[in-house]
């Protein structure tokens, strides 16, 4: 190397390794040099994926694990969901060194947002490598299982490598610690608690601990690498590697490369500072931002100059720019006694993201998105800017700067890196607090964040100017300058609060709204957050508020459930383990999009309109054709005459719109891409376009469409008994009017949309639809095709999640992959990217309510309602909706005279379908509102008042069913007793009586639900025993969508012929066998195919019964043997096809639910503390299974009633709430804190198969009580403050923005 001052030739004193520097100086001029060893590049990476190593060449910059892991590794047992780090399917644990303590670390990640070329030197995990129903199951496996912790299973391998990894971390949790690692996994179906007491069944405090050899839960299931003498995992090795090569690829349209040190860093970003480049440290901001495109990746996750964490003398911390999220928190908890304000900082990161995300993303990763993205709601940059801290960036030409976090704003990044944060201890007087408002209570952006520290002299004088930083209110958070200059110097008084709260709601102007909070509310909020710091800062204050002044800490759940059963039916009432759930705990069980791919396989994606209410007039793919992989863009004129996804005649929908067809909403999908991965295919769709002629304004919501008489012709006949309703409301001594609104709510099935075709030798195909109705299907595809039906072979499995979603929106899927695989002979695939799903499918129906209703002496006399229903686009689904719907207008209580007048409005947004209790959902909160209106009216308690209105013996409903079985009132009683109503609701008076901001509310209500076969399930099923060995296969029209179809099913064949569930074996269903079913939904399916069932194995019975009698010793196995020998068919198909009941229903599902809530009344949000109910599942056949079905139906419905919000772009129509980011499904910690659930015992049901009752959709109804525990909260708090208006109208959902919005709060009340 030449000396740069004199040019003299200079060695090294000493040998350098590959990539290291070495500081030396001229022999002749005696300037200083740097030697620095080139570092060889390599373009292989290397990892273990389950013990085995696994070598990359040239892997795909873009390229992320769980790609990599499904498609490259084949191991389907991680799935691919949401993609964007939201739903926690993706899950692996990966194992790194940790730079401070030098020991192997397993955490959780995310393995749709981890990239594969950043997995250099790791070790991953995926649930397939901790055990296997075939070798050995890892004890969280099992366990969880054995909870019936899984129904469709979609989550199930991401809950169970989230819990392996925190136990790999920490052997022996906590409860707390096991409830809190489960923020970042989803689960639609089973309403948490199962799984939540699973695994805390691993806990050291657990009340009842999982008995698990320790050996077990080592999980080293890992195959040795057998590159090794010692025969252990790789990673070692591997990370060894790195530094002797980086990894470096250059690829088509970026680059990857991996600098070796700090100094190799900032040469290379600064060499680079005019392109497009990316530093990656988790790649978790592309769950946020998904098109950031760079041209060059620089791998920063394993530079350990960045990872250091030290601290000065005064207390001030100082964190490298590598340091992960969960590092943070846990440096910060280490270092909490030199300041108070470190452990007030871990406790707000917590509530950053979720723990696989925190896991691997940097807190540096973070600020720097809000660098380059204004409207994001960072809370790390929020937190630390109040807490007055400063980062530090470099550059190789400008060197070292310091920056607070406002000038960081502003400071061009371009060719620097920030490699440190640093925090100051707090000071005598100072008090630091930050807040967080969210949807719901974990993995959840901000609506607003906030964090203040003052200082208060023992006076209570303000000393210097407090810091107060609200995120989420304008672009970039603010910090107050006039409300802290007013606060500054001043005794801190409630007159002096209320001041500086009015200002602080005058400094912040926000200039545009943001997607999901209201300026009135995030301008209130800016002065309720305001005004609980300023309450937690003050030494003494009324205990009235004290409430205000702390968190909500929200314990342990716990869960409570009971049943009967009875042992002589058995295996039959027989609380047994889904007879998949070891498939699906241990990955093994297969999905549509789980099969092999075969070579050649294409894979399509769906084009979405970008406006709604336009025709299509044209459309250019050539962008997308020319794209390398792309095979072709199929259009709507291509696909024939009729390419349908429901009903004929005008409404007919299109699976594509044809140019020159109108497009009715936006994200109506117009092509499709075939590409040769789902990658290409989803990034080609991004590249079709298209031209709109005759736009015409958009109506989205169901208001809009009412004030434009936006109606379908099609209308539902009406509801119509008693007397004509005008005559009976005269009657009427009491009569009242209103309105009531409930919105629409997604599916969130895990699995979206998906279908595969697969062309057959007899120029037919082989269609695998991840469906709730095979029969239309078939139709579908064959309409689609123009191949006949019969060529055409639909099989379902099971669906990962469906919830209604899947009976005709699946249609969407399973037409296009059935078209594109017969037009090429090629086997074809769809997935749907959870935007496009969210964007194409329909969701549950908004629905409107318009009353005048009247009570003679208190009892209800007249109902008259106008219904509205929002369709969206096209009316195909909606007839039935409004139908069901009117069913259950009634909810549970008895009215001589009704009358119920639907209408089907039309939006420009997809078509909306049915949705778990479709109709009745809404129906049931309708009246509910309805009866809690007439009892405020009336001046009467409202469970009184729905007490003496509920269901006797012997009425009749509004459909005309006679009630013979109704036990409602006599379950009024026994449940008030049982939950301790009159104590509780002592209880809550005195709560609300001594806490003035944080107020409860308790309220109960009675279910009716209607069910049963009659009138509408045509299903079959096949039972063929196996003469040779005796064991049975089954299969049927009802299908596997997590509701324990398959296992009710085996249990009702293994009883009724005698055998043991483990000779019963249920396989797909198939449209050959099993064409012309009713599609699976309405709750009733497992109890159609189990009256088919039986009939089935009455007809096998009976063929073999002159052998038994013959041979009355014989085993079954003798008996089948001999039958097989003497030709007797030892198969039969059982039809269940009943005829309808009088007022459309066989049965009703009676019930009781109580609800205790907490809402904070300065911020919205709501703490469900106690949820009891008593449901009738008649004699359960399987107990455990209908209350799993209780539990989740109940959280669904709490979702829809309180966190999930769908919201339109009023302008383009648009949906806005299109991912995870910005819809918000209940999480673990929305669940009610202490869940008890009890079967009804003692009811066997006259009328239902085997004396059972169905659970799946009326739970689901009930969770409309919350709404009402919520409005008492609110009404208490209105009252006290004297803001209570005669009648408080309420429209669901009640999201906190909603709640706080309703309670009025003023910064006047702001009281000490
Ligand atoms: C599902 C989900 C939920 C989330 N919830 C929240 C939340 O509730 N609150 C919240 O505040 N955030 C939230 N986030 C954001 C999350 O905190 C960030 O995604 C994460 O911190 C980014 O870190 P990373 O290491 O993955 O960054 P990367 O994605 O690797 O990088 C992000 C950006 O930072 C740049 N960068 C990285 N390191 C440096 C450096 N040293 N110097 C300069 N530039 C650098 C990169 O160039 C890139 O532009 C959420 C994210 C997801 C996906
Ligand atoms: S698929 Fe990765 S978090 Fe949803
Ligand atoms: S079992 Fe959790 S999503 Fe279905």
């Amino acid at each position: 190397m030449k000396c740069e001052r004199c040019n003299t030739r200079v060695k090294p004193a000493v040998e350098l390794q590959p990539g290291s520097s070495y500081h030396g100086f001229c022999p002749t001029c005696n300037a200083k040099i740097v030697f620095k060893s080139d570092v060889p590049t390599k373009s292989t990476l290397t990892f273990t994926l389950n013990g085995k190593p696994q070598k990359v060449q040239n892997p795909d910059p873009d390229m992320t694990l769980n790609e990599y892991i499904r498609t490259i590794a084949g191991l389907k047992g991680t799935k691919l969901s949401c993609a964007e780090g939201g739903c926690g399917a993706c899950v692996v644990a990966i194992t790194k060194k940790d730079t401070a303590s030098g020991k192997d670390v397993t955490v959780p990640a995310n393995s749709c947002l981890r990239l594969l070329a950043a997995c250099e030197g790791l070790q991953i995990t995926t649930v397939e490598g901790i055990g296997s129903t075939r070798t050995k199951m890892h004890p969280v496996q099992k366990t969880l299982a054995t909870h019936w912790g899984s129904q469709c299973g979609g989550c199930s391998s991401g809950m169970v490598m989230s819990m392996y990894s925190l136990l790999q971390r920490s052997p022996q949790p906590t409860k707390q610690e096991v409830e809190d690692c489960l923020d970042g996994n989803i689960c639609r179906c089973t309403g948490y608690r199962p799984i939540l007491d699973a695994f805390k069944s691993f806990a050291v405090d657990a009340d009842f601990p999982a008995s698990t050899d320790i050996e077990d839960m080592s999980g080293v299931y890992h195959t040795p690498c057998d590159k090794l003498p010692c025969g252990q995992a790789c990673a070692d090795q591997c990370s060894t590697d790195r530094k002797l090569a980086r990894l470096k690829i250059a690829a088509d349209t970026v680059s990857w490369i991996e600098p070796v040190d700090l100094d190799d860093l900032l040469s290379i970003v600064d060499s680079h500072k005019k392109d497009k480049y990316m530093l990656v440290f988790g790649n978790t901001s592309t769950g946020v931002f998904k098109d950031q495109n760079p041209t060059l990746k620089i791998d920063v996750s394993r530079l350990v100059a960045l990872q250091s964490t030290n601290s000065d003398h005064d207390g001030t911390l100082h964190i490298g720019a590598g340091v992960t999220i969960a590092a943070l928190i846990d440096y910060l908890i280490q270092q909490k006694a030199l300041s108070d304000s470190f452990e007030t900082l871990a406790d707000h990161l917590k509530k950053v993201a979720s723990t696989p995300i925190r896991s691997v993303a940097s807190w540096a990763g973070n600020v720097m998105m809000v660098h380059d993205n204004p409207d994001f709601p960072s809370d790390i940059f929020t937190i630390m800017a109040g807490a007055n801290a400063t980062l530090t960036v470099n550059s190789k030409s400008q060197g070292t700067k310091t920056l607070n976090f406002f000038d960081f704003l502003q400071f061009d990044m371009a060719g620097w890196v920030i490699t440190s944060l640093s925090i100051p201890a707090l000071k005598k007087g100072d008090h630091f607090t930050t807040h967080k408002v969210m949807k719901r209570h974990e993995n959840c952006h901000a609506y607003i964040n906030a964090a203040i520290l003052i200082n208060l002299d023992s006076s209570n004088t303000v000393q210097g100017t407090p810091t107060m930083v609200f995120g989420g209110f304008t672009p970039y958070a603010s910090k107050s300058t006039a409300a802290a200059k007013q606060l500054a110097g001043q005794k801190l008084t409630a007159d002096l609060i209320q001041q500086a709260a009015d200002t602080l709601a005058q400094e912040f102007q926000p200039d545009s709204p943001a997607p999901f909070a209201s300026v009135p509310y995030r301008r209130s909020l800016l002065t309720t957050l305001f005004y609980k710091s300023m309450l937690a800062a003050l030494p003494s204050i009324s205990p009235k508020v004290a409430s205000a002044a702390k968190p909500y800490v929200r314990p342990v759940t716990s869960g409570e459930q009971s049943y009967d059963t009875d042992p002589s039916l058995y295996p039959v009432s027989q609380p047994l383990p889904k007879v998949s759930a070891f498939m699906q705990t241990t990955g093994e069980a297969q999905y549509t999009d789980d099969a092999f791919i075969r070579p050649g396989s294409l894979f399509a994606a769906f084009v979405h309109a970008e406006q709604g209410n336009c025709t299509l007039a044209s459309v250019d793919s050539s962008a997308a054709l020319h794209m390398d992989g792309v095979v072709d863009v199929i259009l709507g004129n291509d696909m024939g005459v009729t390419s349908p996804v429901g009903g004929d005649g005008p409404d007919q929908e299109p699976c594509l719109v044809k140019v020159g067809d109108r497009i009715l909403f936006n994200g109506q999908a117009y092509a499709v891409v075939l590409a040769t991965t789902q990658a290409k295919a989803n990034a080609a769709a991004k590249l079709v376009t298209a031209k709109y002629t005759d736009v015409k304004p958009v109506i989205t919501t169901l208001d809009d469409a009412i004030a434009n008489k936006s109606f379908f012709d099609a209308q539902v006949p009406p509801v119509k008994t008693g007397k004509d309703i005008k005559t009976a409301l005269q009657e009427c001594d009491h009569v009242i009017e209103g309105e009531v609104s409930c919105g629409s709510q997604y599916h969130f099935y895990m699995e979206t949309q998906t279908a595969m075709a697969f062309p057959t030798d007899d120029g037919g195909l082989e269609l695998h639809a991840s469906t709730q109705n095979v029969s239309d299907t078939q139709l579908f595809a064959s309409q689609a095709t123009g191949l006949p039906a019969s060529k055409i072979n639909v099989v379902m499995k099971r669906a990962g999640g469906s919830y209604g979603g899947k009976i005709t929106r699946s249609w969407f899927t399973a037409t296009v992959v059935a078209y594109a695989a017969n037009k090429h002979n090629l086997p074809v695939r769809c997935v749907l990217e959870l935007h496009s799903n969210m964007r194409l499918v329909g969701k549950r129906h908004p629905f409107k309510c318009v009353y005048k209703v009247g009570t003679l002496k208190s009892k209800l006399h007249a109902v008259d309602m106008q219904w509205y229903a929002d369709a969206g686009a096209y009316v195909f689904d909606s007839d039935g909706t409004m139908g069901q719907g009117q069913t259950a207008c009634d909810a549970a209580y008895y009215c001589p005279n009704w009358q119920v007048v639907s209408t089907v409005c039309q939006t420009n947004t997809p078509s909306n379908t049915a949705t778990r209790a479709p109709g009745c959902l809404p129906a049931v909160y309708m009246m509910e509102t309805v009866m809690d209106h007439l009892a405020k009216s009336l001046k009467v308690d409202p469970s009184t008042f729905r007490q003496n209105n509920v269901y006797q013996q012997g009425q009749i409903t509004p459909t005309g069913m006679t009630l013979r079985y109704c036990s409602l009132s006599h379950l009024w009683s026994q449940f008030l007793d049982a939950i301790g109503y009159d104590a509780r609701k002592k209880a809550v008076d005195q709560y609300n009586a001594n806490n003035t901001w944080t107020k409860q509310g308790f309220a109960i209500a009675p279910n009716k639900y209607g069910l049963g076969v009659g009138g509408f399930y045509h299903v079959s099923t096949h039972v063929l025993v196996n003469g040779g060995d005796g064991t049975v296969a089954v299969t049927c029209g009802g299908n596997e969508i997590g509701q324990g179809l398959d296992t009710k099913l085996a249990q009702v064949v293994a009883q009724q012929l005698g055998l043991k569930m483990e000779q019963v074996a249920v396989h797909s269903n198939t449209s050959m066998l099993h064409g012309n079913n009713t599609p699976t939904g309405g709750s009733c399916t497992s109890d159609a195919v189990s009256y088919a069932a039986i009939d089935a194995c009455q007809q096998i019975n009976t063929a073999l019964k002159p052998l038994r009698s013959k041979n009355p010793d014989a085993s079954w196995e003798e008996i089948v043997g001999m039958a097989k020998d003497q030709g007797i068919d030892l198969g039969a198909r059982g039809w269940c096809a009943k005829p309808g009941a009088e007022g459309g229903f066989d049965y009703n599902s009676y019930g009781m639910v109580a609800n205790q809530v907490q809402v904070d009344i300065l911020t919205g949000e709501v703490q469900i503390l106690r949820t009891d109910i008593l449901f009738d599942c008649g004699q359960s056949m399987n107990p455990a299974i209908d209350i799993g079905q209780v539990e989740g139906g109940y959280v669904m419905g709490l979702g829809y009633f309180l966190t999930e919000e769908i919201l339109y772009d009023k302008k383009s129509g648009r949906l806005v709430t299109d991912g995870t980011w910005e819809y918000k499904p209940p999480s673990s910690k929305d669940i009610p804190i202490d869940f008890r659930v009890n079967l009804l015992k003692n009811a066997p049901n006259p009328v239902g198969v085997l004396r059972s009752k169905a659970s799946g959709e009326p739970p689901t109804c009930m969770a409309s009580s919350v709404v009402f525990a919520v409005k008492q909260a609110i009404e208490s708090s209105l009252k006290e403050r004297g803001e209570m208006p005669d009648y408080l109208a309420v429209n669901a959902p009640l999201t906190p923005e909603n709640i706080q919005q309703l309670c009025k709060v003023s910064p006047k009340q702001f009281s000490v």
